[in-house]
């Protein structure tokens, strides 16, 4: 195996005019500009495998699009290093372009007012496919995204859904051995959404390729990423395993109980948080590293009849990763 992608102290500072108040201010500023920098990606370090995927999580702002924007080559970072497929990415050398696509789900590459397959054309002619292999490129992705007759229609016609799977098509003509997807599945129903991920998982396999997704949908990190790197405000805060994100960002584990008679909530609370209590059951709340301790001390002292120890599910850690949440 060898490494696709790897980047060391990332940065990239953002410089934005600020303007003083009121009139006066903005006269000034014609003359006297003055800028404020805002730190986006701060320091980003890490190294992706050939043919692994990989979900990059962070609340809104955190600094995603940023990242992939400068491994795409879009952006030049303010510091720090990246190699892509043996390519520094805002070279931008053809070669690299050949490799890698950028698929940013608010944003559409595709002319508006003509057909998708009209830029299909085009794209064959800019990364140089052969006339075989776009054909056989295309009624591979046309039957994989079931596109039917959408390309031939002007995108401005189509409905949100079918304009995503057309925007993967053209991502994906050239055969990318790269993806960096922004948000691929935003604004799909369920069953679109399902698709495209079956889509990506389905090419990542055929092609090996990498893929780097950002997504608020946690059903795409779930279902598509074993592996994950969170970024909050510009640095990385955890990377590895999906399932040892729990660990990290659900520092609680939940002991629901039932009980042979009645016991008053106010006397579980030597145990945990009590999040739920009716007459014979509670559900309590205690930090992961004490359950065995806190259990056993529930079993001794309360008439338990049951008891079982849950995990919170990803879902919910997840969800608590772009609040910005614990960590
Ligand atoms: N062109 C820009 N000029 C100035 N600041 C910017 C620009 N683009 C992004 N920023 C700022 O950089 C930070 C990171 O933004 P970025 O778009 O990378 O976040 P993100 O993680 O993709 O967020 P989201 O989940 O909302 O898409 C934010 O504070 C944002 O306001
Ligand atoms: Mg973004």
């Amino acid at each position: 195996m060898s490494v696709a992608l790897e980047t060391k102290g990332l940065t990239k500072d953002y410089r934005s005019p600020v303007k003083e108040p009121g009139l006066w201010g903005g006269v000034k500023a014609l003359f006297d500009r003055k800028y404020k920098d805002t730190r986006a990606v701060d320091g980003v370090s890490f190294s992706i495998q050939e043919g692994e995927l990989v979900g990059f999580l962070g609340a809104n702002g955190a600094g995603k699009t940023t990242t992939l924007k400068m491994l795409s080559g879009l952006l030049t970072p303010t510091s720090g290093e990246a190699v892509a497929l043996g390519h520094v990415p805002w070279k931008r050398e053809s070669e690299f372009q050949k490799k890698i696509s950028l698929v940013m789900g608010q944003r559409t590459q595709l002319w508006w007012e003509i057909p998708a397959y009209e830029t299909f054309r085009l794209n064959q002619a800019i990364y140089g496919i052969s006339e075989s292999d776009f054909r056989r490129n295309l009624d591979e992705l046309v039957d994989l995204l079931e596109l039917g007759d959408h390309l031939t229609v002007p995108v401005k016609k189509l409905s949100l859904g079918q304009r995503m799977r057309a925007e993967m098509a053209a991502a994906l003509l050239h055969q990318p051995r790269l993806l960096l997807l922004d948000e691929p599945t935003i604004g799909l129903d369920v069953v679109m959404q399902k698709k495209v991920r079956d889509f990506i998982r389905d090419y990542a396999k055929r092609r090996k390729a990498t893929v780097l997704l950002t997504s608020h949908n946690m059903g795409d990190v779930v279902e598509l990423c074993s592996r994950v790197i969170v970024i909050e405000r510009g640095a990385i805060v955890f990377d590895g395993p999906l399932k040892r994100v729990v660990e990290r960002y659900a520092p609680h584990r939940v002991i629901r109980a039932d009980f042979e008679r009645e016991v008053p909530a106010r006397e579980l609370e030597s145990i945990g948080r009590v999040r739920e209590c009716g007459e014979t059951r509670a559900v309590i709340e205690v930090p992961r590293r004490e359950v065995s301790a806190r259990a056993a001390d529930l079993l001794s002292r309360f008439p338990v009849a049951d008891l079982t120890v849950e995990e919170t599910p990803i879902e919910e850690v997840v969800r608590e990763i772009f609040r910005g949440g614990p960590a």
